[in-house]
This record gives C-alpha cells, structure tokens and sequence, in this order.
C-alpha cells in the first residue's frame, strides 16, 4: 500500500463574490505535505496564502467561497464534514498559529484561563489535569516560571512570548499538522529567529508537520524542506528548497530571489526589481496571472492558463508558458 500524505489539497478553486462580480482568488491549487514535513508557501501581500490557510480550516469569511477542489487528511477526504467534526478537527488535528499573537486572546482573561478552556474543550477531563499539562508544555517551549505566567495577563507578554504559548497550547493538543500563517512577521528580529528554530525543534521532537507560509523566502530556506510559490491565487513553482534555490524557473520566482539578493542595495534601487504590484489575483480565470508583470510575457500567456511543467523527477514543476520540458531536458 502506498503511504497517505498527511495533508492534500487537489485543483482548490475559491471565490470572492462582490455584488454582481464572481473572482477568482484561488485557482487549481495543489500541494501535499508528507508526514513531518515543513511546507513553505511563499508569496506577496494578497496572493491568497491566508484564504489557503483558512480554506483547509474550513473557515473561509462570508462572500469567499470555495467552488471546486478536495482537501484530504491522511487520506480522508474533509469534503461536506459535519460542523461539529470540523470543530475537534480544529486544534485536535490541525493547530492554526497566526501572524498577530495578541489577536489570540481575550485581553481580560489570563493565559491560564485561554490554555485550560483549550484543553478541556479538546479531551483534557479536568481542570487540574489540564493545568499540569499546561505548565508542562509552557516549560517546553523555553518559557520558564509557567506556574506564575498562566496567572498574567496576555499584555503583561511579550510578543515573543505570546507566540510560544500558542505554539504550547497547540502542541498540547498534539496536533499532526501546525498551520503557521506568517508566524514571525510581528516579532522582533531576536524573537523571530527564536520561534523559527522553536518550531524546526517540535517537528524534530514531535514529528508534526509544519505548513510554514511567508512573503519571506529567508524564512522558508530557515525551516522548510519543499516550498510552493504563490503568485495571484495560483502555485507557479514548486520544489525542494535546495532545488529551488539552485534552479528557480519561473520568472516571479526569479525576480523574489533577485530580490533578496540585493537587498543591500539602496532602498530606491530595490523597489525598481519588483514592477508595480498587481496585488490582487488575477481577475481573468484564463491567462496567467504573472503575464501582467512578466519580462518574459508573450500574446499567448494572457490567454492561456499554464499547465504544470515536471522539472526533472524530484518533483520540482513549475506554470509556465516560455518553459517547456523539452528545453529542460524532459520530454
Ligand atoms: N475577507 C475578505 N473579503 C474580501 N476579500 C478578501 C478577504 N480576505 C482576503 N481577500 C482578498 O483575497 C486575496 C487574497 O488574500 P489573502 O489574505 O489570502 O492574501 P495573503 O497572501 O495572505 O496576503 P498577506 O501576505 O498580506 O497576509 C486578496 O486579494 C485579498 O484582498
Ligand atoms: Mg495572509
């Protein structure tokens, strides 16, 4: 038999309806994540990472919906599951860690209150039971003194440390896979690095898996083993980091690492690598999204959708029209 992936997400297609108009925001989006995996997705400000995150959740905001596609967790398809099963999915199976901690908890209840509810509501039978588990976990993610920090309050913490006790409350549930949406962005340098190399610990001490998702390419080389490139709504290249970093093929993936390699440039320099962001996804279901911003674009991109091309055998593919296998060596 075949192993199961831990998660797969199969030609996802979602859409934002605004009055009279119908867009697409997510297009044909495949990928999987392997058990002990860390999955990088990376792309810019409004390319739907969050809406993926929130559509394997379940929890795509009213007027986003999703109109084709599977989800499936270590084989079981997610498809039309009951609300009450999405529930004790949430958190006993999949952990969502968001990019502003502090939107986490309720200001007037202490950390204790938000982490014994959590474990009470996800198996945990008594309070006093939770409460060990609690000061457990807190000491496993580098947090010192957890007796007396489940009595503060969550602006008594910092950043930093608000976001290792969501990484706490969520692996005590021990969840198979951790959402991570842009968990780093609104921590200090210091803290960054330190909830990245927190993480890369639970999925060595754990094995669970990570999907990791970052407008950062530094952030995904950090932690990740296979990263997926998002531009509007759609993957346009996908790899293991190392080959990715190596061969990046498609011209957005390119222009990301262009980017990060002058990055010491002055900042008016830097700005002109990037064209102006056409931050929404592409309005059009036909042509690729990239063509409006594309040095390489030709009349066929802005009408053509691009098929996946395989790379080479690892598994490296990318979406588009000026690659084809033949000139990679591949027929
Ligand atoms: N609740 C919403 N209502 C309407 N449009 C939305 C909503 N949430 C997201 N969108 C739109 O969907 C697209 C994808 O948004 P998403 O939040 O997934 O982007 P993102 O890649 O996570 O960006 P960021 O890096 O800024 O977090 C964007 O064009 C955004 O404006
Ligand atoms: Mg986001």
């Amino acid at each position: 038999m075949t192993k199961q992936p831990l998660l797969a997400v199969e030609g996802l297609e979602v859409i934002i309806k605004r009055k009279e108009t119908v867009m697409p925001v997510l297009q044909q989006l495949s990928f999987q994540i392997e058990q002990g995996e860390v999955f990088g997705l990376v792309g810019e400000s409004g390319c739907g990472k969050t809406l993926t995150c929130l559509s394997i959740l379940n929890l795509l905001p009213a007027g986003i919906s999703q109109t084709g596609g599977h989800i499936r967790l270590a084989g079981t398809s997610l498809d039309g599951l009951a609300t009450a099963k999405w529930r004790e999915l949430r958190g006993d199976r999949i952990a969502l860690i968001m990019q502003n901690p502090m939107s986490a908890f309720d200001a007037i209840r202490t950390i204790g209150d938000h982490f014994i509810e959590t474990l009470l509501a996800h198996g945990k039978t008594d309070t006093r039971a939770a409460q060990v588990a609690a000061i457990e976990y807190l000491e496993r993610v580098g947090l010192p003194e957890a007796r007396l920090l489940l009595r503060q309050y969550p602006f008594e913490l910092s950043g930093g440390m608000l976001q290792r006790v969501i990484i706490a409350i969520a692996l005590a549930q021990q969840p198979d896979l951790i959402i991570a949406d842009e968990p780093t962005t609104a921590l200090d340098a210091t803290a960054q690095v330190q909830i990245l190399d927190l993480l890369a610990e639970v999925r060595r001490e754990f094995g669970t898996s990570i999907l990791l998702i970052s407008h950062d390419l530094g952030v995904i080389a950090r932690l990740a083993d296979s990263v997926a490139v998002m531009f509007g709504g759609q993957i346009v290249e996908q790899a293991s980091v190392s080959e990715l970093f190596a061969q990046p093929l498609h011209p957005y993936t390119q222009s990301l690492m262009n980017a990060r390699n002058r990055i010491g440039l002055p900042r008016r320099k830097r700005l002109s690598l990037l064209p102006a962001a056409a931050i929404e996804a592409s309005s059009s279901a036909s042509g690729c999204g990239f063509s409006g911003r594309c040095p390489r674009v030709s009349p066929v991109c802005r009408i053509t959708f691009p098929k996946q091309v395989t790379a080479n055998a690892s598994g490296h593919w990318v979406r588009c029209l000026d690659i084809n296998g033949a000139q990679m060596g591949v027929v």
